[in-house]
């Protein structure tokens, strides 16, 4: 079989298509056909020798998210067989309950080796079964994107029906994000830098939209939209740089979920928080418990996770050139043959 590792990173260089062995599944492991990876922010740190919390040993396979078939149980194996659709879940050792400290070695894609191969082993605890209307293609998107919006959204945020929630930007994180909160009947107001990503957030179903390049004081514009109260959940992406925009845009007691840091350094006042006597917490994607959870609210609601573009397995390199543009909207697929 063939697989990507990385070499000396630095680079989008560190990435080297190799062959292997087939791997052959141990005890309690079950060996998957890879079908289809997605790519997330975070890769592109790693790649970059910037994800200073992640220590890759030599020759690691990189990404975290894709979906696939069972192909091979070892003994004693019972939560799977042979066809299962099946799709890893991020911190392997998380099944459910608080994320522990000592969970985190198991994060895919790095340190632990993740899913950019033609077939991976992995213990029959760390998988999910996707959901039944999705394509290979679609449910790559899931595992740390989607699963990171379910769980900043809806289980730390809490958020309603009739409540509002605030997106930031047009990246995987923050569509989930909208498109879950529009499934459970909030009102959603994203941002997005790019004026051509206004019409396509509205074709989406959200109906206001801010463009934080010729506004930059969006959270006013929250506020006003909202009526003076505020929003009442922000899926902050944007980070140190946002972040207080983001209490100046939720409402009294509301919440904000911080998920990620594109938006560079600044630093924030803990008073102005108080002053809202709102709350803010930080994300680490999501639990297997949150991953199913998720799943079965997909499958009802019959969501379509938004893609960009669909890369071959030998094109990887141009799926990372493309995510780093940020030209996309949604997700960026590999495809695996
Ligand atoms: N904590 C966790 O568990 C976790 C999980 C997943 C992701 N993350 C983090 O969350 C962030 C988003 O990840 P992702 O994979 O969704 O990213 P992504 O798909 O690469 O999307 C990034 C998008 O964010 C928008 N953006 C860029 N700079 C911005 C800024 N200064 N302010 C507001 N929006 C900005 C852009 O959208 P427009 O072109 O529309 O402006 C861009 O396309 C990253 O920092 C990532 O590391 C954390």
């Amino acid at each position: 079989m063939r697989l990507y590792h990385l070499g000396k990173l630095g680079s989008l260089d560190a990435l080297k298509l190799v062959d292997a062995p087939d791997p052959r599944p141990g005890p309690g492991q079950v060996v998957v056909r890879i079908r289809a990876c997605s790519l997330n922010h975070r890769d592109l740190n790693i790649i970059s020798g910037g994800y200073t919390s992640v220590a890759l040993k030599p020759g690691a396979i990189p990404l975290s998210d894709g979906a696939g078939e069972v192909t091979a149980v070892g003994q004693g194996v019972t939560r799977w067989k042979a066809g299962d659709r099946v799709a890893p879940i991020f911190v392997q050792r998380w099944l459910g309950g608080d994320l522990l400290p000592e969970y985190m070695p198991s994060a895919l894609g790095g340190p632990s080796d993740g899913v950019l191969a033609e077939q991976i082993v992995l213990n029959e605890e760390g998988l999910v079964r996707i959901p039944s209307h999705l394509s290979f293609e679609q449910a790559a998107t899931l595992p740390c994107a989607a699963v990171t919006a379910w769980n900043a959204a809806l289980v730390k945020g809490a958020l309603r029906p009739g409540q509002t929630l605030v997106a930031l930007g047009t990246g995987g994180v923050s569509l989930f994000a909208a498109q879950f909160a529009l499934m459970t009947g909030a009102r959603v107001i994203a941002t997005t830098g790019s004026a051509e990503k206004v019409a396509r957030l509205h074709a989406l179903g959200v109906g206001d939209v801010i463009n934080y390049q010729t506004l930059p004081d969006w959270d006013a514009r929250v506020r006003e939209l909202t009526g003076g109260r505020g929003a009442d959940v922000v899926v902050e992406v944007g980070g140190p740089g946002s972040v207080a925009r983001s209490i100046a845009a939720i409402r009294y007691c509301g919440h904000i979920s911080v998920v990620g840091n594109l938006a560079g350094k600044a630093t924030i006042d803990p008073g102005t928080l108080f002053a809202k006597r709102a709350s803010m917490c930080g994300i680490q994607v999501g639990s297997r418990d949150m991953f199913e959870a998720m799943n079965r609210a997909i499958e009802v609601g019959k969501l379509e996770p938004v893609i960009d573009r669909v890369f071959d397995f030998t094109a990887a390199r141009a799926a990372y050139d493309h995510l780093s543009s940020g030209k996309h909207f949604g997700k960026v697929v590999i495809s695996v043959p």
